[in-house]
Protein backbone atom coordinates (compact mmCIF):
# COMPACT_ATOMS: atom_id res chain seq x y z
CA UNK A 1 0.00 0.00 0.00
CA UNK A 2 1.51 3.50 1.47
CA UNK A 3 0.86 6.98 -0.26
CA UNK A 4 -0.15 6.95 -3.43
CA UNK A 5 3.40 8.60 -5.14
CA UNK A 6 1.16 10.95 -7.71
CA UNK A 7 -0.03 12.46 -4.56
CA UNK A 8 2.90 12.50 -3.14
CA UNK A 9 4.62 14.11 -6.20
CA UNK A 10 1.80 16.46 -6.34
CA UNK A 11 2.89 17.49 -2.30
CA UNK A 12 6.27 18.34 -3.49
CA UNK A 13 5.51 20.56 -6.29
CA UNK A 14 3.38 22.41 -4.24
CA UNK A 15 6.10 22.79 -1.51
CA UNK A 16 7.45 26.52 -1.07
CA UNK A 17 10.76 25.54 -1.22
CA UNK A 18 11.47 27.56 1.71
CA UNK A 19 15.18 27.16 3.68
CA UNK A 20 13.93 27.13 6.82
CA UNK A 21 17.28 27.21 9.20
CA UNK A 22 17.73 30.54 7.13
CA UNK A 23 14.29 32.81 8.10
CA UNK A 24 15.03 35.91 9.77
CA UNK A 25 11.79 38.28 10.86
CA UNK A 26 11.42 39.55 7.13
CA UNK A 27 8.36 40.19 4.97
CA UNK A 28 7.57 37.25 2.57
CA UNK A 29 4.70 37.35 0.35
CA UNK A 30 2.70 34.16 1.06
CA UNK A 31 -0.70 32.85 -0.99
CA UNK A 32 -3.45 34.39 1.20
CA UNK A 33 -4.37 36.84 3.33
CA UNK A 34 -7.43 37.65 5.26
CA UNK A 35 -9.30 41.14 4.37
CA UNK A 36 -13.00 42.33 6.05
CA UNK A 37 -14.41 45.81 5.77
CA UNK A 38 -16.37 47.64 8.11
CA UNK A 39 -18.77 50.16 6.89
CA UNK A 40 -22.05 51.50 8.24
CA UNK A 41 -21.76 49.97 11.30
CA UNK A 42 -21.21 46.44 10.75
CA UNK A 43 -18.36 44.39 9.47
CA UNK A 44 -18.68 42.42 6.71
CA UNK A 45 -17.97 38.46 6.98
CA UNK A 46 -14.53 39.06 5.34
CA UNK A 47 -12.50 36.90 2.64
CA UNK A 48 -9.08 35.15 1.77
CA UNK A 49 -7.50 37.20 -1.13
CA UNK A 50 -4.85 36.41 -2.78
CA UNK A 51 -3.63 40.31 -3.31
CA UNK A 52 -1.23 41.88 -0.80
CA UNK A 53 -2.05 45.39 -1.51
CA UNK A 54 -4.65 47.18 0.29
CA UNK A 55 -6.41 50.60 -2.36
CA UNK A 56 -7.23 52.68 0.25
CA UNK A 57 -8.57 56.73 -0.21
CA UNK A 58 -5.40 59.22 -0.01
CA UNK A 59 -7.78 60.73 2.89
CA UNK A 60 -7.57 58.18 4.86
CA UNK A 61 -7.64 58.24 8.71
CA UNK A 62 -4.64 55.83 9.02
CA UNK A 63 -2.34 57.52 6.89
CA UNK A 64 -2.59 61.28 8.52
CA UNK A 65 -4.05 60.63 12.64
CA UNK A 66 -2.33 57.38 13.05
CA UNK A 67 -5.87 55.80 13.39
CA UNK A 68 -5.03 51.89 13.68
CA UNK A 69 -3.95 49.16 15.56
CA UNK A 70 -2.28 45.64 14.93
CA UNK A 71 -1.67 42.50 16.71
CA UNK A 72 1.38 39.56 16.34
CA UNK A 73 0.58 36.13 17.57
CA UNK A 74 2.34 32.60 16.29
CA UNK A 75 1.14 29.28 14.20
CA UNK A 76 3.28 26.65 15.69
CA UNK A 77 3.72 23.37 14.03
CA UNK A 78 3.80 20.52 16.44
CA UNK A 79 5.58 17.12 16.57
CA UNK A 80 3.02 15.15 15.34
CA UNK A 81 2.15 17.69 12.49
CA UNK A 82 -0.47 19.77 13.93
CA UNK A 83 -0.81 23.31 13.89
CA UNK A 84 -1.63 25.29 17.05
CA UNK A 85 -1.91 28.70 18.00
CA UNK A 86 -1.22 30.08 21.42
CA UNK A 87 -3.59 32.20 23.23
CA UNK A 88 -5.34 33.70 20.45
CA UNK A 89 -7.99 34.86 22.65
CA UNK A 90 -5.50 37.42 24.42
CA UNK A 91 -4.46 38.96 21.51
CA UNK A 92 -8.10 39.40 20.19
CA UNK A 93 -9.16 41.24 23.25
CA UNK A 94 -5.80 43.28 23.37
CA UNK A 95 -7.22 44.62 19.75
CA UNK A 96 -10.29 45.67 20.95
CA UNK A 97 -8.59 47.41 23.84
CA UNK A 98 -6.41 49.27 21.25
CA UNK A 99 -9.78 49.64 18.91
CA UNK A 100 -11.25 51.10 21.74
CA UNK A 101 -8.47 53.56 22.62
CA UNK A 102 -8.34 54.74 19.01
CA UNK A 103 -12.00 55.26 18.31
CA UNK A 104 -12.40 52.08 16.06
CA UNK A 105 -14.94 49.46 15.73
CA UNK A 106 -14.14 46.34 17.83
CA UNK A 107 -13.32 43.12 15.97
CA UNK A 108 -14.99 40.15 18.12
CA UNK A 109 -12.82 37.69 19.35
CA UNK A 110 -14.79 35.08 17.97
CA UNK A 111 -14.12 37.03 14.40
CA UNK A 112 -10.32 37.30 15.08
CA UNK A 113 -9.51 33.83 15.82
CA UNK A 114 -11.90 32.53 12.86
CA UNK A 115 -9.70 34.96 10.35
CA UNK A 116 -6.44 33.94 12.35
CA UNK A 117 -7.46 30.06 11.67
CA UNK A 118 -8.76 30.65 7.97
CA UNK A 119 -5.15 32.31 7.16
CA UNK A 120 -3.10 29.84 8.42
CA UNK A 121 -4.55 27.03 6.66
CA UNK A 122 -4.71 28.64 3.90
CA UNK A 123 -1.01 28.86 3.65
CA UNK A 124 -0.76 25.61 5.70
CA UNK A 125 2.34 25.25 3.39
CA UNK A 126 4.32 28.01 4.82
CA UNK A 127 4.13 26.51 8.48
CA UNK A 128 7.38 25.40 9.43
CA UNK A 129 8.07 21.79 9.83
CA UNK A 130 8.32 20.93 14.13
CA UNK A 131 12.09 20.93 15.04
CA UNK A 132 13.16 23.73 12.87
CA UNK A 133 12.42 26.49 15.81
CA UNK A 134 10.89 28.78 12.50
CA UNK A 135 7.06 29.31 12.83
CA UNK A 136 4.35 31.08 11.20
CA UNK A 137 3.89 34.80 12.36
CA UNK A 138 0.56 36.33 11.76
CA UNK A 139 -0.31 39.90 11.92
CA UNK A 140 -3.52 41.09 12.24
CA UNK A 141 -4.35 44.72 11.60
CA UNK A 142 -6.84 47.11 11.45
CA UNK A 143 -7.31 50.70 10.20
CA UNK A 144 -9.11 53.59 9.65
CA UNK A 145 -9.47 54.60 5.86
CA UNK A 146 -12.38 56.24 3.46
CA UNK A 147 -12.55 59.92 2.76
CA UNK A 148 -12.11 61.83 5.60
CA UNK A 149 -10.49 65.35 6.41
CA UNK A 150 -10.58 66.53 9.70
CA UNK A 151 -9.30 65.00 12.99
CA UNK A 152 -12.38 62.61 13.87
CA UNK A 153 -13.13 58.92 13.55
CA UNK A 154 -12.91 57.00 10.06
CA UNK A 155 -16.24 56.23 7.96
CA UNK A 156 -15.03 52.68 7.06
CA UNK A 157 -12.23 50.25 8.57
CA UNK A 158 -10.33 47.73 7.04
CA UNK A 159 -9.30 44.33 9.66
CA UNK A 160 -6.81 42.01 7.89
CA UNK A 161 -4.69 39.01 8.89
CA UNK A 162 -1.48 38.14 7.22
CA UNK A 163 0.78 35.77 7.95
CA UNK A 164 5.12 35.47 7.20
CA UNK A 165 6.92 32.00 8.56
CA UNK A 166 9.51 33.77 10.48
CA UNK A 167 13.23 31.53 11.98
CA UNK A 168 13.91 31.16 15.78
CA UNK A 169 15.34 34.21 17.31
CA UNK A 170 18.56 33.02 18.26
CA UNK A 171 20.37 31.49 15.17
CA UNK A 172 23.05 29.79 17.55
CA UNK A 173 21.20 29.34 20.45
CA UNK A 174 19.64 31.51 23.16
CA UNK A 175 22.47 34.28 24.48
CA UNK A 176 22.21 37.60 26.15
CA UNK A 177 22.37 40.69 24.80
CA UNK A 178 23.14 44.20 26.61
CA UNK A 179 20.69 47.15 26.59
CA UNK A 180 21.11 51.27 27.42
CA UNK A 181 18.39 53.11 29.17
CA UNK A 182 16.61 55.82 26.81
CA UNK A 183 16.44 59.81 27.59
CA UNK A 184 13.27 59.39 25.26
CA UNK A 185 9.59 57.88 26.07
CA UNK A 186 7.82 55.67 23.67
CA UNK A 187 4.11 56.57 25.65
CA UNK A 188 2.93 59.47 27.66
CA UNK A 189 2.09 58.81 31.31
CA UNK A 190 -2.00 58.57 30.45
CA UNK A 191 -1.31 58.32 26.69
CA UNK A 192 -1.68 55.33 24.44
CA UNK A 193 1.25 53.24 25.61
CA UNK A 194 -1.13 50.22 26.85
CA UNK A 195 -2.56 49.98 23.80
CA UNK A 196 -0.67 48.65 20.66
CA UNK A 197 -0.92 51.11 18.23
CA UNK A 198 1.71 52.02 15.52
CA UNK A 199 2.51 55.62 16.69
CA UNK A 200 3.80 54.32 19.88
CA UNK A 201 6.25 52.30 17.27
CA UNK A 202 6.83 55.50 15.21
CA UNK A 203 8.13 57.00 18.18
CA UNK A 204 10.76 54.48 19.34
CA UNK A 205 12.35 53.90 15.87
CA UNK A 206 14.83 57.32 16.63
CA UNK A 207 15.86 55.92 19.82
CA UNK A 208 16.34 52.48 18.63
CA UNK A 209 18.82 53.55 16.18
CA UNK A 210 20.36 56.21 19.12
CA UNK A 211 20.98 52.87 21.12
CA UNK A 212 22.45 50.48 18.01
CA UNK A 213 24.81 52.99 17.19
CA UNK A 214 26.04 52.82 20.61
CA UNK A 215 26.59 49.14 20.49
CA UNK A 216 23.30 47.96 22.08
CA UNK A 217 20.73 45.67 20.56
CA UNK A 218 17.80 48.18 22.09
CA UNK A 219 16.89 50.87 24.82
CA UNK A 220 14.93 50.38 27.74
CA UNK A 221 12.50 53.26 28.15
CA UNK A 222 11.65 54.13 31.96
CA UNK A 223 8.33 55.80 33.44
CA UNK A 224 7.35 59.15 31.64
CA UNK A 225 6.68 60.71 34.49
CA UNK A 226 9.78 60.46 36.69
CA UNK A 227 12.23 58.12 34.79
CA UNK A 228 13.23 56.03 37.81
CA UNK A 229 11.54 52.82 37.45
CA UNK A 230 11.70 50.31 34.40
CA UNK A 231 9.12 50.16 31.72
CA UNK A 232 9.71 48.57 28.54
CA UNK A 233 12.79 46.95 26.62
CA UNK A 234 12.22 47.75 23.31
CA UNK A 235 9.11 46.35 22.22
CA UNK A 236 9.51 43.90 24.78
CA UNK A 237 8.29 43.85 28.42
CA UNK A 238 10.91 42.93 31.46
CA UNK A 239 11.31 40.61 34.19
CA UNK A 240 13.93 39.96 36.59
CA UNK A 241 14.84 37.38 39.29
CA UNK A 242 15.57 38.36 42.30
CA UNK A 243 18.59 36.60 44.88
CA UNK A 244 15.78 34.82 46.47
CA UNK A 245 13.92 33.25 43.36
CA UNK A 246 11.22 36.24 42.67
CA UNK A 247 9.36 37.09 39.30
CA UNK A 248 9.25 40.33 39.25
CA UNK A 249 7.89 42.33 36.42
CA UNK A 250 7.47 46.11 36.24
CA UNK A 251 3.44 47.77 36.78
CA UNK A 252 2.25 50.82 34.83
CA UNK A 253 -0.30 51.85 32.64
CA UNK A 254 2.10 52.99 30.34
CA UNK A 255 3.16 49.33 29.51
CA UNK A 256 2.04 47.07 26.97
CA UNK A 257 0.46 44.51 28.91
CA UNK A 258 2.99 41.38 27.06
CA UNK A 259 1.10 37.79 26.49
CA UNK A 260 4.32 36.54 27.02
CA UNK A 261 4.89 37.89 30.08
CA UNK A 262 1.41 36.95 31.73
CA UNK A 263 2.29 33.59 30.55
CA UNK A 264 5.67 33.67 32.33
CA UNK A 265 4.21 35.01 35.21
CA UNK A 266 1.99 31.59 35.62
CA UNK A 267 4.42 29.56 34.33
CA UNK A 268 6.60 30.89 37.39
CA UNK A 269 4.15 30.42 39.59
CA UNK A 270 2.29 27.08 38.33
CA UNK A 271 5.12 25.24 36.93
CA UNK A 272 8.32 26.66 38.60
CA UNK A 273 6.81 27.31 42.21
CA UNK A 274 8.12 30.64 42.19
CA UNK A 275 6.15 33.92 43.57
CA UNK A 276 5.81 36.79 41.24
CA UNK A 277 5.17 39.79 41.65
CA UNK A 278 3.96 43.24 39.35
CA UNK A 279 5.45 46.07 41.25
CA UNK A 280 7.77 49.17 40.51
CA UNK A 281 11.46 47.96 39.19
CA UNK A 282 14.06 50.96 40.23
CA UNK A 283 16.84 51.39 37.50
CA UNK A 284 19.21 52.13 40.65
CA UNK A 285 18.05 49.05 42.32
CA UNK A 286 18.99 46.88 39.79
CA UNK A 287 21.47 44.82 41.85
CA UNK A 288 18.23 42.92 43.40
CA UNK A 289 18.26 40.99 40.44
CA UNK A 290 20.27 37.42 39.81
CA UNK A 291 18.95 37.61 36.34
CA UNK A 292 16.92 39.67 34.09
CA UNK A 293 15.28 39.06 30.39
CA UNK A 294 12.76 40.95 27.68
CA UNK A 295 9.87 39.15 26.88
CA UNK A 296 7.14 39.00 23.66
CA UNK A 297 5.95 37.19 21.07
CA UNK A 298 8.79 37.39 18.45
CA UNK A 299 11.63 36.42 20.68
CA UNK A 300 9.89 34.36 23.33
CA UNK A 301 12.86 35.42 26.30
CA UNK A 302 16.01 37.62 25.18
CA UNK A 303 18.33 37.26 28.06
CA UNK A 304 19.41 40.36 29.10
CA UNK A 305 23.56 40.49 30.25
CA UNK A 306 23.87 44.26 31.41
CA UNK A 307 22.40 47.49 31.34
CA UNK A 308 23.85 50.76 30.63
CA UNK A 309 22.23 53.37 32.50
CA UNK A 310 24.01 56.76 32.59
CA UNK A 311 27.64 55.81 33.48
CA UNK A 312 27.47 53.01 35.34
CA UNK A 313 27.14 49.29 33.14
CA UNK A 314 25.02 46.92 35.64
CA UNK A 315 25.72 42.82 34.73
CA UNK A 316 23.06 40.29 35.68
CA UNK A 317 23.79 36.48 35.78
CA UNK A 318 26.45 37.50 33.00
CA UNK A 319 26.98 38.67 29.14
CA UNK A 320 28.02 35.72 27.74
CA UNK A 321 25.49 32.63 29.41
CA UNK A 322 21.94 32.47 30.04
CA UNK A 323 20.77 32.40 34.05
CA UNK A 324 19.49 28.68 35.15
CA UNK A 325 15.93 30.41 35.99
CA UNK A 326 15.89 32.08 32.49
CA UNK A 327 16.60 28.93 30.62
CA UNK A 328 13.78 27.04 32.60
CA UNK A 329 10.97 29.74 31.63
CA UNK A 330 11.97 29.53 28.66
CA UNK A 331 11.98 25.89 27.99
CA UNK A 332 9.09 25.68 29.94
CA UNK A 333 6.79 28.30 27.47
CA UNK A 334 8.52 27.10 24.16
CA UNK A 335 7.51 23.33 24.79
CA UNK A 336 4.02 24.62 25.82
CA UNK A 337 3.78 26.62 22.78
CA UNK A 338 4.94 23.78 20.02
CA UNK A 339 2.96 21.58 22.21
CA UNK A 340 5.73 19.17 23.93
CA UNK A 341 4.80 20.73 27.68
CA UNK A 342 0.92 19.97 28.74
CA UNK A 343 -0.56 23.77 28.45
CA UNK A 344 -2.36 25.16 30.86
CA UNK A 345 -6.48 24.92 29.93
CA UNK A 346 -7.65 27.31 27.38
CA UNK A 347 -4.09 28.45 25.84
CA UNK A 348 -3.72 26.32 22.89
CA UNK A 349 -5.90 26.28 19.98
CA UNK A 350 -6.00 24.23 17.40
CA UNK A 351 -6.08 24.85 13.51
C1 LIG B 1 5.87 47.52 23.08
C2 LIG B 1 5.73 46.06 23.26
N1 LIG B 1 5.88 45.53 24.48
C3 LIG B 1 5.75 44.20 24.70
C4 LIG B 1 5.47 43.32 23.67
C5 LIG B 1 5.33 41.86 23.95
O1 LIG B 1 3.99 41.48 23.88
P1 LIG B 1 3.57 40.01 23.52
O2 LIG B 1 4.20 39.13 24.55
O3 LIG B 1 2.10 39.99 23.62
O4 LIG B 1 4.10 39.72 22.16
C6 LIG B 1 5.31 43.82 22.37
C7 LIG B 1 4.98 42.91 21.26
O5 LIG B 1 3.81 42.75 20.96
C8 LIG B 1 5.44 45.21 22.15
O6 LIG B 1 5.29 45.71 20.93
Amino acid sequence: MGIDKKYVNWRDSMSKNIEWGKLGFAYMKTDFRYVSRWKDGSWDEGKLVEDNNLTISESSTALHYGQQCFEGLKAYRTKDGKIQLFRPDENAKRLINSCTRVMMPEVPVEKFIDACKQVVKANEDFVPPYGSGATLYLRPFVIGVGDNLGVKPAPEYIFCVFCVPVGPYFKGGMAPVNFITSDFDRAAPYGTGAAKVGGNYAGSLYPHQLAVKKGFADCIYLDPMTHTKIEEVGAANFFGITKNDKFVTPKSPSILPSITKYSLMHIAKEYLEMEVEERDVLVDHLDEFKEAGACGTAAVITPIGGIQHKDKFHVFHSEKEVGPVTKKLYNTLYGIQFGDVEAPEGWIVEV
